[in-house]
């Protein structure tokens, strides 16, 4: 369940995070090669053009899907009051709460997936038995030889996409839009990678497949990493700060991120602007590939990311 209140939940949690032993967050920290590049600044204004409303819509996915569907979920609906819900599900466990919208102020048709209590997600991608396996033909029917995904990310995946594609089709031809974004926040995120993945597989070439995602867990292998830049040109995963969750599943364990990380450095003390980096290469340890453990922050995985974004149950009103 994750109606549970975050903000008591990661207070609590924050002396344990520091307290851990290191093999808590599995990491990295330093030992593997990174790509290193310089990093360039990303402006405010350029955030509010490209990543503001995927962050409106990925905030939104964790709101109730009868709140949701009536636009009454308070601040997370009102960021995106002109949207037409077109299905929404999802029991907030199992199912994490989903829906896809059809955008007029966009022409996109947007796919959005709620995350998880982070530190399930962490400890669950500390498993050293965390499994790869390859990619399920059916739905990435020209998978590269050699990708391997997290296990429970597809199983995950699985449990929505056929109702995804499906709307997302016949939202296409009803709207006669010819783009679409998808969208989510930590597991959420991880999804929403592996829609993006699967629409573009199997949309006409015709159709724009947009993925801008926030605090994304490593998802699968290199070969996975390398057809995600070479399928998705424009995949962009935001990462804020001392955020523990884009460094697991650990490298060691042969995962690797796909370029275009957009690294958060620093947010204001209103949690609307954000000073923000765009980090080249798969791995840059000039972002969060560079984090130390002993900096953690789960609260960093929540938000504020910038124009007052955080991501959890407890930002919508009902
Ligand atoms: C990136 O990191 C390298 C070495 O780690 C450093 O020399 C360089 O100044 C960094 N670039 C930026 C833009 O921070
Ligand atoms: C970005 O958007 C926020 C909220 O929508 C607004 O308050 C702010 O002025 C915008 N900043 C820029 C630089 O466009
Ligand atoms: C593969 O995906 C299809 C379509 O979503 C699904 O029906 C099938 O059960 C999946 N196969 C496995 C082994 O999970």
């Amino acid at each position: 369940m994750l109606s549970f209140s975050f903000l008591p939940f990661v207070c609590a949690l924050l002396p344990l995070a520091q307290a851990a032993p290191l093999p808590l967050f599995g990491i990295n920290f330093g030992e593997s090669a990174a790509t290193d590049g310089a990093t360039s600044s990303v402006s405010q204004s350029t955030i509010n053009s490209t990543l503001q409303r995927p962050g409106f819509f990925a905030r939104a996915a964790y709101c109730e899907t009868q709140s949701l569907q009536a636009l009454t979920c308070g601040a997370p609906c009102d960021a995106i009051s002109k949207i037409k819900i077109l299905q929404a599900g999802g029991d907030g466990g199992e199912i994490p709460r989903f829906f896809v919208a059809q955008d007029p102020d966009s022409q996109t048709i947007v796919v959005a997936h709620q995350g998880t209590d982070p530190t399930n997600l962490l400890s669950d991608l500390n498993d050293v038995e965390v499994a790869q396996v390859a990619m399920n033909s059916t739905r990435f029917p020209s998978a590269a030889k050699g990708s391997l995904v997290h296990d429970g990310f597809q199983d995950t995946q699985g449990r929505t996409a056929d109702l995804v594609l499906s709307t997302v089709k016949a939202a296409l031809a009803s709207s006669g839009y010819t783009r679409v974004l998808a969208t989510g926040h930590s597991l959420g995120a991880a999804v929403a990678t592996l829609d993006a993945t699967m629409l573009r597989m199997q949309l006409p070439a015709s159709v724009e497949v947009d993925s801008v995602v926030f605090g994304l867990p490593r998802v699968g292998n290199q070969p996975f990493a390398d057809m995600i830049d070479a399928l998705l040109p424009s995949f962009s995963h935001v990462t804020n700060q001392h955020d523990p969750v884009p460094d697991v599943p650990p490298r060691f364990l042969s995962f690797q991120h796909p370029a275009g990380e957009l690294h958060i450095t620093a947010v204001d003390a209103a949690g609307a602007t954000a000073t923000m980096v765009e980090c080249p290469g798969q791995e840059n340890s000039n972002c969060s590939e560079g984090n130390s453990l002993l900096d953690a922050s789960v609260g960093n995985h929540l938000g504020p990311y910038f124009d007052g974004i955080s991501f959890g149950s407890t930002e919508c009103s009902a």
